[in-house]
This record gives structure tokens, C-alpha cells and sequence, in this order.
């Protein structure tokens, strides 16, 4: 494809009074380390590498769009984790996020346990060799037949939704001569500071028993009356992509005062509690995650204190971190097709992905950051909608970006922080492709999901 200049789109200058988005960065070909995986750098030509291999080379081997995931970062972080929480905690990496069978053998290397909320995702792990009982079951209705193999799959803990699922998991496990491990997922009362559709404590929602009007407390009794379950905890998961931890310290709070109000009445000390996942990351430059080792002493700190003035044994803490893990270990790389300039307005720049490899934007208001990664330029700022192919004006990757006015078809750009729910919530809407994640490591790379062809979706369409 040609790659002459394109004949510039509007400068920032002349449309920065208006919109929501940030003035572009004093150097577009600059990346923010906040937003890029760890082993993101420009090469001396100026195009992106990624665990040592050059984009122009990866869009070659593997195509676009295509994510990329920088495997070295993945286990850092797994490690960070881990290592921030200490042995008296556990970490379940949230495989909702994005889920392989090499990201479980990667999971299981680095010592974490995994959170699934499916057979599907249940399925996943067991193959790739995970330890059931590392496995903790989650979900508002999980099907019969989904209990029933994660009852003989001997999971380490299925966390019980409902008043029916108490029920229903009581009787699986008793008619197979099983002693279930359960935690009770409550709803705490917290409004979480996020987008509405993943805010979770709350009330008014699908998931969860209440703690208010004794609703937990009622769940807590009934669980402890059936033999077929050992209750061992308390779950809470507040809602996603947080920053301000004081939603977290409510949710642990009200958790221990309910294992306060459990001793009490019933004279037993449950001795774990789950804080859930939920931490935010760096999407653009305006975000200040917290590092985990903060976010450790944060919650910890909270528990001991409560826990000491409850007089209480401190619980065994675990949480579960999906997006903080494997959202800033991948990009999407695209490539850019037709350019369309608004006078006055913004330019378009279409792409050959969109809102089927990256839903969040249309979803949920989700803000991205972009760059154009095959090459640098000098050319200056221009305002930019990155948007996709399919059929429909909400298709759109990264609302308000800037990227260089010399934009031309052909370059690849690349929107980072794309490594949770982007790959895992794809979809095939007009017959879409869904890219394949390759895993990027020193040197080398590799896929660990392939790219979907026409002949998988003719293989669905039985006629
Ligand atoms: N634990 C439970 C019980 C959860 O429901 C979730 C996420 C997590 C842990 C992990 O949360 P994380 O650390 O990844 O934020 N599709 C939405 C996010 C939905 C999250 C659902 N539950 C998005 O793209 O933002």
C-alpha cells in the first residue's frame, strides 16, 4: 500500500476547544511506559518491539489485527502479585479477563490460582493441567451440570451466589459422598466508583446475597447447617477497574463485621476471606494505577485492624486480579486503512478490527490510547477517531486520540492495554475473524489462541 502522506485531516488547533480529550503528547512518537508492557521500546528505525521483535515483522508472521502479549510481563506480574500478598494470601488470577491454556500453564508456574466462571473457562484449566483445587468457581447461575463437574473435578472452592445455589450445591456434593469447600458471595452496600454495568456491590444487582437485613448472615446459617459443605470464607468483589481503595476497605470492613456477627451466633471462626478483583490500570496517561505491593498493605492493614478490634483471628486474605494482570501485557495491532478528514471536526481512521475485537469503547465508555508503531514522525498532531470495519457508526476502538497528520493506509498503530476482556469478550459480528494472541518472549514468538478463518464459522453453520 502506499505510503505517501495523506493530505493532513484538522489540526488540534483548530477543534481543541472542544471534546473531552487530552491535548496530544508534546512528542506522539514518545510511549508512555504506563500504558505500553514492559518490554515495549522503539527500535533505531523508530517502529515498536516487543519482546525483541519488530511490529513489521509480527504483522507479517501472524497478520493484523492481532494481540500481542508480552509473556515476561505476564509472569512479572503474576509474581508482583504473589510476592506483595506474601504466603498468608492467595492470588486468583480472574481468567474472564483472558483465558488460555498457555496463560494457565503460565498461572500455574508462577504459583498463582485461578478464578473461572464457566464450564467453558472450567474446561480450559483442567486441560491445560491446573490443579483442581487451586480452582475457585464463580458465577450467578452456574448450571447444574456446571457444579456437577466442578464437584467431581474436586475445585478448591465454589462460591455460592444465591439462596438456591446453597441448596443446589449441597445436594451434588452429598450425592457424591463429597465435603464441598464454599465461600458466600455477598453484596456489600458499596456504589463503586466505575461504569454502572461493572460496578457489583451494590444492592440493586444480579450478584450476591446481601449483608443488609441479615440476608448474609441468614446464607451463612444455612450453609453451615448442611454437612455436604465446609463454608471457609466470605466473598466480596466490589466491581472493576477501581482506583480509589476506599470502596476496598468498606467491602473489608463489613466483611469482617460478618465474621464477627458468625462467631457470635454460631461460635466458629471462618478462616478466609476473598476481596474479589476489580483493581484499575492504565488506559491513558491520565490513569494512576496503584502498584500491588500498595494495594497488599492497603487491604491488609484493613483486615488486621478490623480483625483485632473484633477480636477475631485474622483471616486468610486471598484476591483476584484479572485485568490488572493481563490488561497492560498486550496491544492490538491494526492496520490503517482508509483515512477520512473532517474539516473542522476530527479525522477518521478506519481499521481492520473494531468493536469485535475490542467491544469495551462501545460498551462501557472505555477510554484507549494509540500510536502509530511502524515508523516515528515529525508531521504534527492531528485529532483522530480510531474506528473499525463493521456496520455500524458506534464502531469505534479509541473515541479522541491523536496520532501524526502524515497518517497514511498501510501504517500499523497499535492500542495498548488491551490484554483483559478484549480477546475474551471478541465476538463475530458480521462474520468477523477473531485475531488470534500471540505470545511474545525474548526473541520469540508465538500463538497461543490462532486467528479464526472462514472455515471455522462455515463449520458452526451446519445448514
Ligand atoms: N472476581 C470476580 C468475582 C469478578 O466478577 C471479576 C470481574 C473479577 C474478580 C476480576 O475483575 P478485574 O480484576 O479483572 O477487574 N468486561 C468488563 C469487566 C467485567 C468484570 C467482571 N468481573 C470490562 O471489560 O471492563
Amino acid at each position: 500500500m502506499s505510503r505517501s502522506a495523506h493530505p493532513a485531516g484538522p489540526r488540534h488547533a483548530d477543534v481543541l476547544t472542544e471534546g473531552h480529550y487530552s491535548a496530544p503528547a508534546a512528542d506522539l512518537n514518545v510511549l508512555d511506559e504506563k500504558v505500553w508492557s514492559r518490554t515495549v521500546t522503539r527500535d533505531a528505525d523508530g517502529a515498536l518491539t516487543v519482546g525483541g521483535i519488530g511490529v513489521a515483522r509480527l504483522a507479517e508472521e501472524f497478520g493484523t489485527p492481532a494481540y500481542f502479549l508480552d509473556e515476561s510481563d505476564f509472569r512479572a506480574r503474576c509474581r508482583a502479585w504473589s510476592e506483595a500478598f506474601g504466603p498468608d494470601a492467595d492470588v486468583f488470577y480472574a481468567g474472564k479477563a483472558f483465558l488460555s491454556r498457555a496463560v494457565v500453564r503460565w498461572l500455574q508456574e508462577e504459583g498463582l490460582h485461578l478464578d473461572v466462571c464457566s464450564g467453558g473457562e472450567l474446561t480450559t484449566a483442567l486441560d491445560a493441567g491446573m490443579s483442581a483445587e487451586r480452582i475457585a468457581f464463580h458465577g450467578n447461575n452456574k448450571t447444574v451440570a456446571e457444579i456437577e463437574r466442578a464437584v467431581e473435578a474436586g475445585v478448591g472452592r465454589i462460591v455460592l451466589d444465591s439462596f438456591q445455589e446453597i441448596v443446589r450445591v449441597a445436594h451434588i456434593a452429598r450425592s457424591r459422598g463429597v465435603r464441598q469447600r464454599v465461600q458466600i458471595r455477598v453484596t456489600v452496600g458499596v456504589e463503586a466508583h466505575t461504569h454502572e454495568f461493572i460496578a457489583t456491590a451494590h444492592e440493586d444487582q444480579k450478584f450476591g446475597i446481601a449483608l443488609a437485613d441479615g440476608q448474609a448472615a441468614e446464607a451463612v446459617r444455612r450453609a453451615l447447617g448442611l454437612d455436604s459443605l465446609e463454608l471457609i470464607g466470605i466473598h466480596s468483589h466490589i466491581g472493576s477497574q477501581i482506583f480509589d481503595m476506599a470502596g476496598f476497605e468498606v467491602s473489608a470492613r463489613r466483611v469482617v463485621q460478618l465474621l464477627a456477627e458468625v462467631r457470635d451466633e454460631h461460635g466458629v471462626e471462618l478462616p478466609e476471606i476473598d476481596l474479589g478483583g476489580g483493581l484499575g490500570i492504565a488506559y491513558t496517561s491520565d490513569d494512576d494505577p496503584r502498584e500491588p505491593h500498595e494495594i497488599a498493605k492497603a487491604l491488609s492493614d484493613i483486615v488486621t485492624r478490623e480483625c483485632e478490634s473484633a477480636g477475631l483471628r485474622t483471616p486468610r486474605i486471598s484476591v483476584e486480579p484479572g485485568r490488572a494482570i493481563v490488561g497492560p501485557t498486550a496491544f492490538t495491532l491494526y492496520e490503517v486503512g482508509t483515512i477520512k478528514p473532517l474539516e473542522g471536526l476530527r479525522t477518521y481512521v478506519s481499521v481492520d478490527g473494531g468493536m469485535s475485537d475490542n467491544i469495551r469503547t462501545a460498551l462501557y465508555d472505555a477510554e484507549y490510547s494509540v500510536a502509530l508503531v511502524s515508523r516515528t514522525s515529525d508531521a504534527e498532531p492531528m485529532l483522530v477517531r480510531v474506528v473499525g470495519k463493521h456496520c455500524e457508526s458506534g464502531d469505534i476502538v479509541v473515541k479522541d486520540a491523536f496520532l501524526p497528520a502524515d497518517l497514511a493506509p498501510g501504517d500499523l498503530i497499535a492500542v495498548p492495554a488491551t490484554g483483559a476482556y478484549c480477546r475474551s469478550m471478541a465476538s463475530n459480528y458480521n462474520h468477523a475473524l477473531r485475531p488470534p494472541v500471540v505470545a511474545v518472549r525474548d526473541g520469540e514468538a508465538r500463538v497461543i489462541v490462532r486467528r479464526e478463518t472462514e472455515e471455522d464459522l462455515l463449520r458452526l453453520d451446519v445448514g
